[in-house]
């Protein structure tokens, strides 16, 4: 499609992932990744810069006569990272930060879903004002709810509770602006499900929809989804229990064409990757929540799967042509366990040595996110999640095989990971 240069922002492993897989389709392409990691850095040009700020970002895109940037994190499309290159007509795979107020803001995502008719938990919103109608609403789900500050809150903004305490205190904490700032002056409240977690991505121009397959990732820091909530630790795809065409089509139907078109409807089509975090439920899905952004580290396992040029879709969306429909999937599965240094999810340990990558299997992905290298080659740990180890077999058993194998020669001091990534799921509790 004539793409010589693409900027992707971001420094994880989802952006490692999108070089990667840029890089597998079009050899030729020159990738600057801003600001990058030290796995970046092996295939791409890294590029310093702050990925909230909008200006310098599209700047950078313009000096390099980029031909398209590629936004990863939900912060830079807030911070309007999309807007400021469409001023300068550089094509951009990302919302503008209107259209990623679905997830920038949960009641927005709320309003959005009930009037187009996606499925969802009920709810209710409000500030510190609403206190009184909040607090009915929990009596009413006798404290069986969830509690969700209404901004971008470095995924920690939401808490599951168990009852009418534990609600209240979260409130508390929001409306104090201690815990989440400006985040958490909006609230939503809403009923709590059960069931087991799917997530499903769509690849929009703004109209039409080219959805991948559907992932799951683990979200807890420790097995049995026991500990807190991380970033996510390890993600498989697809889920042996959503990896149907059918289920894909379906969700596409009821939860994705909706939303894009509520979204295009409302003036601020959405262009970029839609995430919809689904909740199987006895009652049918419900949507969890929607993300402005590839998620990370379901990349790191659908990425690998894809099997038509990433490139050429990402374009497409950029210029207003994806064509609809299932991207097709190269057959079988893939299972990502991710590394994470010591401390992690709370204040982590960097400096720690890196052994072992070299002797992972020809076919077998590491995929960095918060490492650093010395001068002299040595790798050390520099972040919470420092790498995601990703195999791809005939099915998920397999591949959790390969993936826990090869994941058994890398080492750093305090290294954590789960052991239970892909492992098969009985009613929804991991057995
Ligand atoms: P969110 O950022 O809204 O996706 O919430 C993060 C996580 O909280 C989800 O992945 C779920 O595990 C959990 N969660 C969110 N909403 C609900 C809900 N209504 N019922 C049960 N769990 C939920
Ligand atoms: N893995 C969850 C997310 O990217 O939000």
């Amino acid at each position: 499609m004539g793409v010589g240069r693409v900027l992707i922002v971001g420094s994880g492993g989802r952006e490692h992932a999108l070089a990667w897989a840029c890089l597998r389709d079009a050899p030729d392409v020159a990738i600057i990744v801003a600001p990058g990691n030290s796995g970046t850095a092996d295939i791409a040009e890294n590029v310093a810069v702050n990925v909230t700020d909008a200006a310098a970002v599209a700047r950078l895109a313009a000096e390099r006569t980029v031909d398209l940037v590629i936004i990863g994190p939900d912060a830079a499309a807030a911070a309007g990272v999309a807007d400021a290159c469409n001023a300068r007509d550089i094509p951009v795979f990302g919302p503008t930060a209107a259209a990623a107020r679905i997830e920038s803001s949960k009641t927005f995502a709320k309003q959005v879903m009930d009037a187009a008719g996606i499925p969802t938990a009920r709810w209710a919103a409000g500030e510190a004002t609403d206190r009184q109608r909040l607090s009915a609403f929990i009596a009413d789900l006798g404290g069986l709810c969830v509690v969700k500050a209404d901004g971008l809150a470095l995924g920690k903004g939401v808490v599951v509770c168990a009852g009418v305490e534990e609600a209240e205190r979260m409130l508390d904490d929001c409306f104090g602006e201690v815990r989440f700032g400006d985040a958490g002056r909006q609230v939503v409240v809403e009923e709590l499900l059960s069931g087991v977690e799917v997530s499903v991505f769509g690849l929009s121009d703004g109209r039409n929809v080219r959805t991948l397959v559907p992932a799951r990732d683990y979200k807890r820091i420790f097995d049995g989804d026991r500990g807190a909530n991380t970033g996510g630790m390890g993600a498989i795809a697809p889920p042996p229990d959503a990896a149907s065409n059918g289920f894909v089509e379906e969700m596409t139907r009821a939860v994705l064409d909706p939303c894009i078109a509520a979204l295009r409807e409302q003036g601020h089509p959405f262009v970029g990757c839609l995430y919809a975090g689904l909740m199987l439920t006895t009652d049918g899905v419900r949507v969890l929540e929607f993300n402005a952004r590839f998620g990370d580290p379901e990349t790191q396992v659908v990425l690998p799967l894809l099997d038509e040029p990433l490139l050429d879709v990402l374009t497409a969306c950029a210029r207003g042509e994806v064509a609809a429909g299932i991207a097709p999937a190269v057959h079988g599965a893939a299972v990502g366990v991710v590394a994470a240094a010591a401390g992690y999810p709370g204040d982590v340990r960097r400096g720690d040595v890196i052994t072992g990558i070299e002797s992972l299997d020809d076919d077998v992905f590491c995929f960095h996110a918060g490492t650093a290298r010395d001068p002299d080659g040595t790798l050390r740990t520099a972040g919470g999640r420092v790498l995601c180890v990703t195999a791809i077999a005939p099915d998920v058993q397999a591949a959790r095989a390969r993936a826990y194998g090869n994941l058994a020669r890398v080492h750093f001091d305090g290294m954590q990971a789960r052991t239970d990534i892909g492992r098969p799921v009985t009613a929804g509790v991991p057995s």
